[in-house]
C-alpha cells in the first residue's frame, strides 16, 4: 500500500495539452476511479503515474517520494489494460509467473506464488491452459494475476473490463471489489462507465478536457454535482435540464416565462440564464393543474424496462425524461410533473457551475452584483 500525490501535473504532446494541471491525492489502500469521456486524458494520467509517459511539468509522488525520474519498474506499480495481451504460447501459470521468472525468482517460490494467486482469482483449474482456451473473463483474470504476482504497492487499471460482455463485466467488477477488500492495494481505475465508477470507487474523480471537474465520494458527486457536465455524465437516463431566466424577484422562468419554477428563489441578477435540473426519478406525475407547482409534461413515449418505466416527453419545449416505479399506472393526458424542491439542481448556463437556490420566504443568503454572480455565489465550489 502506498500513497500517490499528483501535484500540478501537465502533459503536452507536441502542441496538444492532454493533461492541463492536475492535483490529486490517493490515500494508501484507497480505490480511486477516474471517470471521463474519451480523450479527456485518463490514460495519459495513469501512464504518467506508472512512469510510461514523461511529465511535462509538475510532480508525482509515490509513498511520499518524488518519482518523476524513477524508472517504471522501480515504482511499485502494476498496470492492467483493456487489451490484456497475454503471451499466447504460454500457459496460464507461465503467463502469471512470467514477471517473477524475468526477475530471477527461484522456481519453487514462483510456483507457490502463482498457485496462491490462481486460487484467489479462481483460476486453479486452468493453470495448464493456453489463453485461447479461456473465456474473456478468465483471460482478464489472468491479466490481473500477472499484475498481482509482483505484489505491487499500487494497481493501475486502464478500462480493464471494456472488452467483456455485460454479464462478465458485472462479475469482474464484483471480483475486483472483493479482491481490493482482501488485498487493500492502493488502486487507480480508469473508466468511462459510470456504473463501474459509482460501484467501485472510494473516491470518484470526474475528468474533462485534461482537468479534474469534481472529486468526492460517489454519492457526493451524484447528489451534488458541481457542474452541469458532471450532472449530465452521471445517471441514466441523464439529468433533465430546463433552460431558464431569473426574473426580478429571483424566480426561474422556464422557456420564456411559460413556466415559473415554483418554490425557489435564485439570488442572482435579473436575466441571468440558468439551467434548472432534476433527475428523472425525482419527478412525480400529477394532474392537479390548480397547484402552482405543477409543470405541464407532454409525454410521447414510454419504455418499460421491467424494473421501472421511463417516460419521454417535454416540458415547455425541452426534452424531459421521467423514471417511475414499474407498477405506476399512467393517468390520461393532460399530465403534469412535480419535483420536490430538495431534488432541484441549478447551474449557471454561461459556465455550467452549480448554483444553490433558497426556499421562497427565506431571507437572501447574500446580495450579489452582476459580476459577482460568476464567482462569489459559487465560491463554495
Ligand atoms: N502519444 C500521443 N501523442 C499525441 N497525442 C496523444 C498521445 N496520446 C494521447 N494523445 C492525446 O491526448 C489526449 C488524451 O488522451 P488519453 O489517451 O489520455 O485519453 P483517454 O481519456 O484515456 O481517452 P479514452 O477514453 O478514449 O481512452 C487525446 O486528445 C489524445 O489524442
Ligand atoms: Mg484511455
Amino acid at each position: 500500500m502506498a500513497s500517490i500525490d499528483i501535484r500540478s501535473v501537465r502533459k503536452l504532446y507536441g502542441k496538444t495539452l492532454a493533461v492541463r494541471g492536475i492535483d490529486l491525492s490517493v490515500e494508501p489502500g484507497e480505490f480511486v476511479v477516474i471517470l471521463g469521456p474519451s480523450g479527456c486524458g485518463k490514460s495519459t494520467l495513469l501512464r504518467m503515474i506508472a512512469g510510461l509517459e514523461d511529465i511535462s511539468s509538475g510532480e508525482i509522488l509515490i509513498g511520499g517520494a518524488v518519482v518523476n525520474d524513477v524508472d517504471p519498474a522501480r515504482r511499485g506499480c502494476a498496470m492492467v489494460f483493456q487489451n490484456y495481451a497475454l503471451y499466447p504460447h504460454m500457459t496460464v501459470a507461465q503467463n502469471i509467473g512470467y514477471a517473477l521468472k524475468v526477475a530471477g525468482n527461484p522456481r519453487k517460490e514462483r510456483d507457490e506464488r502463482v498457485e496462491r494467486i490462481a486460487k484467489t482469482l479462481g483460476l486453479e483449474l486452468y493453470l495448464d491452459r493456453k489463453p485461447n482456451e479461456l473465456s474473456g473473463g478468465q483471460r482478464q483474470r489472468v491479466a490481473m494475476g500477472r499484475a498481482m504476482v509482483r505484489q505491487p504497492s499500487i494497481f493501475l487499471f486502464d478500462e480493464p473490463l471494456s472488452n467483456l460482455d455485460a454479464k462478465l463485466r458485472i462479475q469482474m467488477r464484483l471480483e475486483i471489489k472483493s479482491l481490493h477488500r482482501e488485498l487493500k492495494t492502493t488502486s487507480v481505475f480508469v473508466t468511462h462507465d459510470q456504473v463501474e465508477a459509482m460501484t467501485l470507487a472510494d473516491k470518484l474523480v470526474v475528468m474533462r478536457d485534461g482537468k479534474i471537474e469534481q472529486v468526492g465520494s460517489p454519492s457526493e458527486v451524484y447528489r451534488r454535482p458541481q457542474s452541469q457536465f458532471v450532472a449530465s455524465f452521471l445517471g441514466s437516463p441523464p439529468m433533465n435540464f430546463l433552460p431558464a431566466v431569473v426574473n426580478a424577484s429571483g424566480r426561474a422562468c422556464v422557456a420564456g416565462d411559460i413556466v415559473t419554477w415554483p418554490g425557489q428563489i435564485f439570488d442572482l441578477p435579473e436575466n441571468t440564464r440558468i439551467e434548472v435540473a432534476f433527475r428523472p426519478a425525482a419527478a412525480q406525475l400529477s394532474q392537479d393543474f390548480d397547484g402552482t407547482n405543477v409543470l405541464p409534461f407532454h409525454y410521447e413515449m414510454v419504455e418499460d424496462l421491467g424494473s421501472e418505466l421511463h417516460l419521454y416527453g417535454s416540458v415547455a419545449g425541452t426534452r424531459v425524461a421521467v423514471a417511475l416505479p414499474q407498477e405506476t399506472a399512467i393517468p390520461p393526458r393532460p399530465l403534469g410533473i412535480t419535483v420536490p424542491t430538495d431534488a432541484v439542481h441549478a447551474f449557471i448556463s454561461e459556465n455550467g457551475r452549480r448554483v444553490e437556490p433558497r426556499l421562497e420566504n427565506t431571507p437572501p443568503n447574500r446580495s450579489l452584483g452582476a459580476e459577482q454572480c460568476r464567482e462569489t455565489s459559487l465560491s463554495y465550489i
